[in-house]
């Protein structure tokens, strides 16, 4: 006899629906940021062949499954989603989903000047730069000797000319690495109207040399922060809104901090993320993902069924578990799944 199938829209097995989906279009990158995807641990060439990622018609037939299942936030990510070819064609099939109320990008911003205004006139409503560092050299440094901090400055200011506004920038901030970024990076968000979070320092993956010690805790930057330009709480937007936000006191803006390390917040984790080649990762800390291809193959309907069934098994928290004995040890690569 077949089990009964889960109601739709689905809850997991700690009732969190499921709202987000990230979703990867690539997993190439051409960075190499220590953090995510080291030099000497990822070769130069590495990415599948373009065959084994789904093509756009099966991305809007899975993004419009995940919709049926109470999707209303699309984030894409990479690797490094202004490599993959006929971006702006999909942003526009995407778009086009009704339901679907929001639809953003995070991009490492290399590539992104000459790709900004058609990307939001295909209809991409917001903009997510990662920005670590001002210093040319220490930027170079930590991408992985492969990038340069004007063209990622000169992407930013066309996403903001183009009419991303704000354009978000993420910032890892690690201990003895770029702390110094931490006031340049805060006065060209600033000057520029943009809003800058910083990410706690994770240990996504399995090649990143992750130490406790290097992680800066939220608190100690907010601090900082405060002293400078005071700081006043901002309400979230919306429950388990990964970001804390503040705004300074003189009006210039807001700050955010993500601070999955120091004060995890699996508790409202409403985030599904599914990699180029159709996987389906119920946590950034996952082990291994759901090939999502044969039920795609089937059709949206059956995509769906399939989907619910399996958040209906979901139970990860791992940033709650973080170095207690039953913490998974392994995860998948940060790069397939794109933070
Ligand atoms: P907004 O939609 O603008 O609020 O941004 P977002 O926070 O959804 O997206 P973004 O890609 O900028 O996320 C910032 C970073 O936070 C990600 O790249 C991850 O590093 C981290 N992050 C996002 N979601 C999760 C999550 O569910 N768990 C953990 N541990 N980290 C997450
Ligand atoms: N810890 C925290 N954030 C990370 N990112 C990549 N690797 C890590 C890590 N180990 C961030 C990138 C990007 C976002 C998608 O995830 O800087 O902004
Ligand atoms: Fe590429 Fe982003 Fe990973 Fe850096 S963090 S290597 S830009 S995917
Ligand atoms: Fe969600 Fe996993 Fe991050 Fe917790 S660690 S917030 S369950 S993605």
């Amino acid at each position: 006899m077949n089990a009964t199938p889960p109601p739709i829209p689905p809850h997991d097995l700690f009732g969190r629906p499921l709202r987000d989906l990230r979703l990867s279009l690539i997993e190439a990158c051409n960075f190499r940021c220590p953090y995510c995807m080291p030099a000497e641990r990822v070769p130069d060439d590495y990415g599948l062949d373009a065959a084994s990622r789904l093509s756009l018609d099966e991305i809007e037939t899975l993004v419009r499954a995940f919709v049926r299942l109470g999707v209303r936030k699309l984030r894409l990510t990479g690797g490094e989603p202004l490599l993959r070819r006929r971006l702006p064609e999909l942003v526009a099939r995407l778009a086009a989903i009704p339901e679907l109320e929001d639809l953003a990008l995070t991009t490492n911003g290399a590539l992104l000047a000459p790709q900004a205004r058609a990307l939001r006139e295909a209809g991409l409503r917001r903009i997510t730069v990662s920005l670590d560092a001002l210093d040319p050299g220490l930027f170079r440094a930590l991408s992985g000797g492969r990038g340069e901090v004007e063209a990622v400055l000169a992407g930013i200011a066309a996403a903001h000319a183009a009419g991303f506004a704000p354009v978000k920038l993420n910032c890892v901030m690690q201990r003895g690495v770029n702390e110094d970024a931490l006031f340049p990076l805060l006065e060209y968000a600033r000057r520029h109207g943009h809003v800058l979070r910083f990410i706690e320092f994770m240990d996504v993956g399995t090649c990143n040399g992750w130490r406790r010690e290097r992680v800066v805790p939220s608190r100690e930057l907010r601090d900082r922060i405060h002293a400078r330009w005071p700081l006043r709480p901002l309400q979230p937007h919306y429950r388990g809104e990964v970001a804390t936000r503040y705004a300074f006191a003189d009006g210039k803006g807001e700050v955010g901090f993500v601070s999955s390390v120091s004060e995890p917040f699996c508790g409202d984790c409403h985030r599904a993320r599914v990699s180029a080649d159709g996987r389906l990762y119920t946590c950034l800390f996952a082990a291994t993902g759901h090939d999502l291809r044969p039920a795609l193959a089937e059709g949206e309907a059956a995509l769906a069924r399939h989907v619910a069934t399996l958040w209906s098994q979901r139970a990860d928290r791992y940033s709650e578990l973080r170095g207690t004995p039953v913490a998974p040890r392994r995860h998948v690569e940060m790069f397939l799944v794109g933070g």
